[in-house]
């Protein structure tokens, strides 16, 4: 399930932790960044669907009211499965109304029916993973105040970067966190009077090859950003076809398996499964140990064996 050359147990952010009456309480990661297309909903998807294979249960709220990209998905993945014949697991999905778009002007109202979605996915679930839309509503803020881990994706640019941050050009230092960073600096006062920490992990999502001199200075930028506000840097997501094409089958690459894979679908490299493995541990989801080491077996024959393990 975990893959050739890696096996993997539940990492230690991960636990549960004990909570009022009940014995544990689940955890909550929000995917956000108010920048449209930075990979949330992709994210949100894939770490999803790869906790689910790890024996995770796993609800999601997709709090983009409009696009709904996370709902299409598994929406997709509700169709697609039993029309191919095949089974996978599908996390619970907490919808807010029938038609989400019909409230998204309304805040108040969607504000109340996330409180009660997300008191719902708590007693459900281990892990609660929530979708927010590329903007600034107050139910995207509500659910960053009830985050244990907040996931920032971002495209390797500038333009990104300055939603995060705005930065001297010649120091690269802080002048002053974004109006998104505040949310989240907020967020984590509020949560320090309870006690409850707030870990934040902004990750560079869609690198491509080339472009070494920007991605060099983003990386320094990021850096020096990162101990200014106070965030980790997770590993960073190439650009894939693996993480764009299974959308219409409501599939993501955690799915891809010798049993499981559409006939226009290529299997993921073995590095792209190990990619998502990487990104999972540094978020606390997993811990990797190495069983074997990567370079001494031929990829072909770690990758058959991963898809016969039927994770990522
Ligand atoms: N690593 C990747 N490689 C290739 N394509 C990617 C990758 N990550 C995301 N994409 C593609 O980039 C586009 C934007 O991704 P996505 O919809 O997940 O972003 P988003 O942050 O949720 O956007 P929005 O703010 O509009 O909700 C999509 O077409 C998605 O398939
Ligand atoms: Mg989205």
């Amino acid at each position: 399930m975990f893959g050739a050359t890696q096996k993997a147990a539940l990492g230690p952010r991960h636990q549960r932790v004990a909570h009022g009456n009940r014995r544990y309480r689940a955890r909550v990661v929000v995917v956000g960044n108010e920048k449209g297309g930075a990979g949330k909903s992709t994210l949100a998807a894939l770490i999803a669907v790869s906790m689910l294979y790890r024996g995770q249960r796993v609800s999601v709220i997709d709090l983009d009211l409009r696009q709904q990209s996370l709902s299409r998905l598994l929406a997709n993945r509700r169709r697609w499965l039993p029309a191919a014949g095949l089974e996978a697991p599908s996390p619970l999905e907490y919808k807010l109304v029938e038609n989400p778009a019909a409230i998204a002007d309304d805040q108040p109202t969607a504000l109340r029916l996330f409180e009660e979605a997300m008191t719902m996915a708590l007693g459900d679930s281990d892990l609660v993973i929530v979708d927010t839309p590329g903007g600034d509503t107050a139910v995207s803020r509500a659910a960053h105040l009830q985050a244990d881990l907040i996931v920032t994706p971002m495209n390797d640019s500038f333009v990104d970067f300055d939603v995060i941050g705005n930065v001297d050009p010649v120091t690269l230092r802080l002048i002053r966190p974004s109006h998104y960073a505040e949310t989240i600096l907020n967020a984590r006062a509020v949560r320090a009077q309870h006690n409850r920490r707030l870990d934040w992990v902004v990750l560079r999502n869609r690198l491509a090859g080339g472009d070494t001199n920007n991605r060099e200075r983003v990386g320094q930028a990021l850096a020096a950003l990162a101990q200014d506000v106070g965030f980790r840097i997770g590993p960073s997501l190439r650009e894939r076809v693996a993480y764009r094409e299974m959308f219409p089958f409501g599939l993501t690459l955690a799915d891809i398996s010798a049993g499981l894979r559409p006939d226009s679908v290529a299997s993921p490299k073995l590095a792209a499964r190990q990619e998502v493995n990487a990104l999972l541990e540094a978020l606390g989801l997993i811990v990797l140990t190495p069983s074997v080491e990567p370079s001494a077996r031929p990829e072909a024959e770690a990758e058959a064996e991963a898809a016969m393990a039927g994770g990522l």
